[in-house]
């Protein structure tokens, strides 16, 4: 997809070198990652209706649940599974028997299987040695594959698993006939550059495509994945919202629509429909989406200042990276104590009053200031107000 921003030649030359793939899967974690919000919980017809969203607007894989956790979440999996969507639909499992095997009866087109290997978990956690760990995954991917399953694996921690260890591990993994891996940054401890370092590292000895989990603990996780992306990560896992455990995950919106837009990588997603997806998902889980969120938030594309209001009336890429219908945003001039004479005139012409013929200059100048007094209050100047102001003072008349 063209754009004003890709065409920036700074951005051009700046990624003119580098070898980026023409395609990046979506694998959509939110109805299990995202579930994993604290406070959220689904129930099946509401994990159906956004399955069904993330299949229209085109995610490659919908990690539909965590199959082992209840009877409801089998349930929802289950039906999930057998819509025939139009994309993968996968279950998460621990590297364990039992997991596997209520994933496979949920009719599953794929298992994402997962153990941990990093010093913490080991000790801690699983208390299993670095042989251990390895035997356990072979064993659960081999059975996996006997049922003709695709497998995607996991390193949990994997970027605080020592190096050596964890390439021998997704080599092991990769050997027993995993499909794709998975790199968890777990608890979201890197920055894009030792992303980058890592899956540049992995894809030396590791011939199956690469995929990448970002948490958000530093709020790097888009950041993060898209570094993956640029080292040859072929998939992204991602939230709508970033929804997930802890600060949560990659948002899905802003990992599109910067691969998209940014780099021009086509992800199949159909970005008009990126603001709806977002509505729905907050209104199910319940999550409310902050109102400076980047691509789908109330205010990704609202303008108060005097000086950009004027700019956006102008022209809107004077203040806007992208235009909002492209996301399904809308644009909003908000009045308020930094607006200018241009957005005051623009709202008052939209609401039918024209200054020079509806209301002298004077009376104009004096909309103005009330418009301000009530910004100076720290309130929100609706069209309802304005249109209040403006029939008083010509009421005056
Ligand atoms: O963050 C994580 O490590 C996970 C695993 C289940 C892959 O979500
Ligand atoms: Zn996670």
């Amino acid at each position: 997809m063209e754009s004003y921003v890709y065409s920036n030649e700074i951005i051009k030359n700046s990624l003119k070198a580098m070898n980026l793939p023409k395609n990046v899967r979506i694998f959509d974690t939110t109805l299990r990652d995202g579930e994993q919000t604290p406070g959220v919980s689904l129930t099946p017809d509401e994990k159906i209706a956004i399955a069904e969203k993330l299949s229209e607007i085109g995610v490659s894989a919908i990690e539909a649940g965590f199959p082992v956790s209840s009877e409801g979440e089998r349930e929802s999996i289950k039906k999930i599974a057998s819509l025939g969507l139009d994309c993968e639909i996968c279950g998460l499992s621990r590297a364990v028997k039992k997991d596997i095997d209520v994933a496979i009866d949920c009719d599953v087109q794929s298992i994402h299987t997962f153990i941990a290997t990093s010093p913490l978990h080991r000790e801690y956690k699983l208390k299993m040695s670095k042989e251990q760990i390895i035997e356990t995954l072979v064993k659960s991917i081999e059975y996996i594959k006997e049922h003709g399953i695709t497998v995607e694996f996991s390193a949990e921690d994997a970027t605080r698993t020592e190096l050596e260890y964890l390439k021998e591990a997704y080599k092991n993994a990769v050997d027993a006939g995993a499909d794709r891996i998975n790199v968890p940054d777990t608890v979201g401890v890197m920055v894009p550059n030792s992303m980058k370092y890592l899956i540049s590292e992995l894809k030396k000895d590791i011939k199956v495509p690469i995929s990448v989990h970002c948490h958000n603990d530093f709020g790097l996780g888009v950041s993060n994945s898209i570094a993956a992306v640029e080292a040859g990560a072929l998939q992204v896992h991602c939230t709508v919202n970033g929804l997930g455990e802890r600060a949560g995950n990659a948002s899905l919106e802003e990992t599109v629509m910067s691969l998209d837009m940014i780099y021009g990588i086509d992800t199949g997603i159909k970005t008009e429909m990126l603001t709806k997806l977002s509505k729905l998902v907050s209104h199910y889980t319940g999550i409310k989406t902050q109102p400076n969120k980047a691509i789908v938030g109330e205010n990704s594309f609202a303008h108060e200042s005097g000086i950009h209001a004027h700019g956006v009336l102008a022209h809107a890429l004077t203040y806007e990276p992208i235009d909002p219908e492209i996301v399904g945003n809308r644009r909003r001039i908000v009045l308020g104590k930094h607006s200018g004479a241009h957005a005051i005139k623009s709202k008052l012409s939209e609401i039918g009053v024209e200054v020079g013929t509806s209301v002298s200059n004077e009376q104009f100048s004096e909309i103005v200031e009330r418009i301000k007094s009530i910004g100076d209050k720290g309130k929100i100047v609706t069209d309802a107000d304005v249109m209040a102001i403006a029939e008083d003072i010509t009421k005056r008349t």
